[in-house]
């Protein structure tokens, strides 16, 4: 007799074989590959044209007879290149398996006649109606179980079979097409990929298989993931669920499960990255690179795993309604953002562009005000001073219609009349026209800044994890990582984002924020890092787990402990509007989000005490010598960022490093021999521009919103 729950079982056995033959394997992405299989990036790139600029234009959302006009316009301005065929899968695959290219031929044409280069984009994250309607199973499924629908984009599940099959086509067909089209400069790939958790069950069985290859049994993976508490073991692969924190009455799902899923998630990703740009080179021009556009600050994605590309570029929406340094730098945009992005992505490869720079005022946020008239050049200036090979924008026309009707362009409603963000951009354009000019390509890095380099270790699986325990609702690890790269860009130091297997050696000092997993491996190169005379700063929560987010059975972070000379005797959080008060340098500052209590060991020196709670007079900061160089703990998190500011300058000051003293929000990047300052405050600074020096844009005191530019 068949009961109900052996039915059960064997359907869903049937639906395991059906779920895998519908799924693609996702396996785990080669971080480092990103940095050393490649051949240098800046290949694509002549170093005398500094910055290109471009625009997006969409031909298929505007009448076929203001092409010619529109692409002439945008070639006037001075923009050098456009950017094609992002989102339009519809127009390119009209029915399954029947192309057209016909409009994309015409619009290529008169870009390539009105003498501007294109970038052309894979439509991957807007599949058409029909093949959603055929084969619903392609879209993603969310935790609350509603499988995504068309009408929008980024629906899509990245672990479907179907959808990558579909994706391989268009892709192919693309490369085919355009692969030896001299006016292409390069690809992106998708639009801002986002690494959305799938909860469809393509992606539950690509997860299990993704398991097995990590895990090889199920009682390894029992152990990583504490199977023994609350009963929840797995006899086999096959059983494993997708953990969604949705359908549980209480938001404690393993620690070590969800960071798993994180690192499938983002894999599963860069593999659909990836294997388009495997794919598409099989057809391109060598000459033609191939790129993907991350979000400025990504959460889910992990840059590094999208290790097919040839390099990484970014898009930038700085003004979102926030307002960090009060008055009216709401209208000019988080200062930490345009810097920390050009540091880290190009860090990843060498090479970076920003894919999308905001024009003007948005649709998207929840508050969109308008930008202080200045704020788009100094973006701007900022991104080249920051090394960016390209900088394009999103996008030239102001849409008439549809959902981001509100946005603005490099043109008003009206299709001619440049915008504000507009004139910018065409300020910009002048600009680099006249930097080419003085470009000296002999000019080396000066050693006064030279000797300020400094490495930010940054790990993705960190964040994650700190994410998702954060042990108090305050904890955010970007403004926590915000904090010390603003300390950092404050002493006018080049920053470089490093992984553990980069070369620490060219970095007088290195800064890892809450850097919580590590391991044995980690500590060591640390140590010789400082005994041969490296500067090494940690902040709080550093070395609290191991690389899979369990405690260590010792002491608090107790690998790190020999290396900062201090036992870290517990931690501490408060409740919300509570301010507890530390002392340092003879300066008060407050935190409220996170306190390391310590004990420093012999031969170490305390820099900063607690000034009250029950602890009073305990350690909160302390450093010390080792080998030739030094290690400094920063075990508080101040509410200003004001105590790390001061203690992070201390290192280098100590270090007898001479150090700008740049007040928040303001700027400076040195690039191919010239110096870039950019202001987000509120006041106007003097900057130390050296008699002799010649200003080739802007002024000297820099006003707000603006930007200045010497050599
Ligand atoms: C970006 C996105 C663009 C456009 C833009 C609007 O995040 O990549 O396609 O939607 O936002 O600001």
């Amino acid at each position: 007799m068949i009961t109900f729950n052996s039915l059960l079982s064997k359907l869903t056995l049937v639906a395991l074989v059906v779920f895998t033959c519908h799924s693609t394997q996702i396996v785990a992405q080669n971080k480092k590959a990103a940095t050393t299989e490649k051949k240098d990036p800046q290949r694509f790139f002549d170093k005398a044209d500094l910055m290109q600029i471009g625009v997006y234009y969409y031909p298929e959302q505007w009448p076929r007879e203001q092409w010619d006009r529109d692409l002439k316009n945008i070639k006037k301005l001075g923009f050098e290149f456009t950017h094609f065929a992002e989102f339009a899968w519809t127009y390119m695959e009209p029915e399954e398996g029947k192309y057209d290219f016909k409009w994309l031929d015409e619009a290529m044409a008169i870009a390539e006649k009105e003498g501007l280069k294109v970038i052309l984009c894979t439509p991957t994250p807007t599949p058409p109606a029909w093949m959603g309607d055929k084969y619903p199973e392609i879209y993603l499924v969310d935790s609350k179980g509603n499988r995504r629908q068309h009408g929008n984009r980024a629906n899509i599940s990245v672990t479907n079979e179907k959808y990558r099959e579909f994706t391989a086509k268009i892709v192919t067909e693309l490369g085919k097409r355009y692969g030896k089209n001299k006016n292409v400069i390069g690809w992106q790939i998708d639009n801002e990929p986002l690494s959305t958790e799938d909860f469809s069950p393509s992606a539950r069985t690509a997860f299990q298989i993704w398991l097995k290859a990590k895990y090889g049994t199920i009682e390894k993976l029992n152990t990583e993931w504490v199977g023994s508490f609350w009963s929840t073991r797995y006899s086999n692969f096959e059983q494993i669920v997708l953990p969604n924190t949705e359908v549980y009455f209480e938001d404690k799902l393993s620690p070590h499960t969800i960071l798993d899923f994180k690192r499938f998630t983002a894999d599963a990703q860069a593999s659909f990255l990836n294997d388009q740009a495997e794919t598409l080179r099989k057809y391109t021009d060598p000459k033609q690179w191939i790129t993907t556009n991350f979000t400025n600050v990504t959460y889910d994605s992990d840059p590094r795993r999208a290790n097919k590309m040839d390099f990484i570029t970014y898009t930038m929406y700085p003004v979102s309604g926030q307002n960090n340094l009060g008055g009216d730098n709401f209208r000019m945009g988080h200062p930490s953002k345009i810097h920390e992005a050009n540091d880290y992505y190009r860090s990843i490869n060498g090479v970076t562009g920003i894919m999308e720079l905001q024009p003007g005022q948005v649709n998207w946020a929840g508050i969109n005000p308008q930008l202080q008239p200045g704020t788009v050049h100094m973006w701007l200036s900022q991104a080249f001073g920051g090394g960016c090979a390209f900088t394009c924008t999103y996008r030239y026309r102001h849409p008439l219609g549809s959902s981001e009707m509100y946005h603005e362009g490099i043109v008003g409603n009206d299709g001619v009349t440049l915008s504000t963000g507009g004139k910018e951009f065409v300020q910009s354009i002048q600009d680099m026209k006249l930097l080419r000019k003085e470009y000296d390509p002999k000019a080396v890095l000066p050693q006064k800044i030279a000797n300020r380099k400094t490495g930010f270790l940054w790990s993705h699986e960190n964040l994650w994890d700190l994410e998702n325990h954060k042990q108090t609702k305050h904890w955010s690890t970007w403004k926590h990582r915000n904090t010390y790269s603003s300390a950092i860009k404050s002493t006018g130091a080049p920053v470089d984002f490093l992984t553990e297997e980069d070369n620490f050696d060219d970095y007088p000092f290195i800064v890892a924020s809450a850097y919580q997993l590590i391991d044995q491996k980690l500590v060591d190169k640390w140590t010789k890092y400082v005994e041969n005379g490296g500067n090494l700063i940690l902040s709080c929560r550093t070395g609290q787990k191991d690389k899979n987010g369990h405690f260590f059975e010792a002491n608090w972070s107790a690998p790190i402990v020999p290396l900062i000379g201090a036992d870290v005797d517990f931690f501490d959080v408060l409740v919300t509007d509570m301010k507890g008060n530390i002392k340092s340098a003879n300066n008060n500052f407050q935190w409220n989000t996170w306190a390391d209590v310590l004990s420093p060991r012999k031969g170490t020196e305390v820099l900063a005490t607690y000034e009250d709670q029950f602890y009073k007079g305990k350690a909160a900061a302390v450093t010390r010598k080792l080998g030739k160089g030094t290690v400094t703990y920063i075990g508080v998190e101040s509410i200003d960022g004001n105590l790390e500011r001061q203690i992070v300058r201390s290192v280098y000051e100590r270090a007898n490093v001479a150090i700008e003293n740049l007040p928040s929000g303001v700027f400076v990047e040195w690039r191919d021999g010239f110096y870039v300052g950019v202001n987000y405050s509120n006041d106007a600074v003097e900057l130390e521009i050296p008699k002799g020096s010649k200003i080739l844009v802007g002024k000297n005191p820099l006003q707000p919103a603006q930007a200045v530019i010497w050599k």
